[in-house]
């Protein structure tokens, strides 16, 4: 079947679809800043007891949530199928099983409605994130470091939405390296909330770890080394009663795990975040001065760190620091619709033929 020829309007109105890993998505986003409903149905119950997503748990979950949340976003929008000028949805990257239930229900939306698709990478919308709500007043060129459970990135972006690659992680995202020094420590899943909210309490200073100088881009990140140091710490001390003690509390209010965590150990989260921020915030000072950058964009569910967030603001870059909310750090769909209506009015739409690229790149 053909789309019908596409006559873009200025205030369109955009439903993005997300699932590309552990939550379904969906939201109405107007002119590319308005959101008009944002709702996200998380998996965290159904992948927390095993410490990280399960691929085949996580499609057959956005299987059973993908109508009842796309629906639900379009009530609370107001809205439905025929006032809605594009349907977009993630593309990639992600895990392909979960990709495709979004795709393919995007395809069948549009497909029904008769509205033009639009394909966004999943990067891409952890930095509209920031755009769509610091409006579209960032002054460009600007560096925008993408921190989450799976990629951990600095990009220059131009006029024009255009991105060039400065840096990335070699080995372990830095929310992965949250999750999994977490998962070790009988803390549940995602770890990166709780360490966030724990590490206040422990002494940045009483363990120094010290993180092997890496050959090739000084721009690049890795994070193996650290979640080994963690490792090699808890190995050295006696933490067995302790850290069973936390898996039998596994979901219980931080409070309760606050109290089920000696202060030594406190002093090792709390080392171990001041350690991550140091290592991405050293490089992006680096990356701002290399460009001459005149922004500076903290993005994706690392984002949302609290103590990251607080020494970006007192690191006195060069240029102004643009984070998005908590609420749209972590995966969610209006940054999908808001990184697609560039997309919608330069006419870049997606054929019904689009496939899940699970390793798609953004530069
Ligand atoms: O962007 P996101 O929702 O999903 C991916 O694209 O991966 O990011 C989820 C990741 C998880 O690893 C989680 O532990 C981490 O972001 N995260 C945090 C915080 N909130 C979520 N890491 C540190 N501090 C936080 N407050
Ligand atoms: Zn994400």
């Amino acid at each position: 079947m053909k789309l019908r020829k596409v006559q873009t309007t200025p205030y369109v109105k955009i439903l993005g679809i997300e699932t590309s890993c552990d939550e379904t998505a969906a939201a109405v986003v107007e002119d590319g800043c308005a959101i008009l409903s944002s709702v996200v149905a998380s998996q965290l119950t159904t992948h927390g007891k095993y410490g990280g997503v399960v691929p085949e748990l996580a499609s057959r979950e956005h299987l059973r949530a993908i109508v009842p949340v796309v629906r639900q976003a379009l009530e609370q929008a107001g809205t439905g199928l025929e006032a809605l000028g594009a349907v977009a949805v993630t593309e990639g990257p992600g895990l392909v099983g979960s990709l495709l239930v979004g795709i393919t229900y995007a395809k069948a939306l549009c497909f029904a409605g008769n509205l033009p698709l639009i394909a966004v990478n999943h990067i891409e919308g952890h930095i509209h994130a920031v755009i769509l709500e610091a409006g579209r007043g960032i002054e460009l060129p600007a560096v925008a470091l993408v921190a989450s459970g799976g990629h951990t990135h600095l990009f220059e972006v131009h006029e024009g939405f255009r991105y060039r690659l400065l840096g990335k992680t070699r080995d372990d995202a830095a929310g992965e390296a949250y999750d999994k020094v977490a998962k070790l420590l009988g803390f549940g899943y995602p770890g990166g909330p709780i360490i966030d909210q724990l590490a206040p309490h422990g002494d940045p200073h009483a363990v120094k770890f010290t993180l092997a100088h890496m050959k090739g881009n000084a721009l690049d990140f890795s994070f193996s080394g650290l979640k080994t140091a963690v490792l090699r710490w808890v190995e050295q001390h006696d933490l067995s009663r302790e850290i069973e003690a936390r898996r039998r509390a596994q979901g219980a209010p931080v409070k309760e795990l606050l109290a089920l965590t000696p202060q030594p150990t406190l002093d090792l989260l709390a080392s171990f975040q001041y350690t991550v921020i140091q290592e991405l915030l050293r490089r992006a000072a680096v990356s701002i001065e290399e460009i001459g950058a005149r922004s500076f964009i903290i993005a994706g569910g690392v984002a949302s760190n609290s103590g990251l967030r607080a020494a970006a603001r007192e690191a006195g870059f060069s240029c102004p620091v643009y984070f998005p909310t908590p609420a749209l750090s972590t995966d969610n769909a209006a940054m999908i619709a808001a990184a697609a209506f560039p997309k919608y009015h330069a006419h870049a739409f997606a054929g019904l033929d689009l496939k899940a690229k699970a390793n798609l790149a953004l530069a």
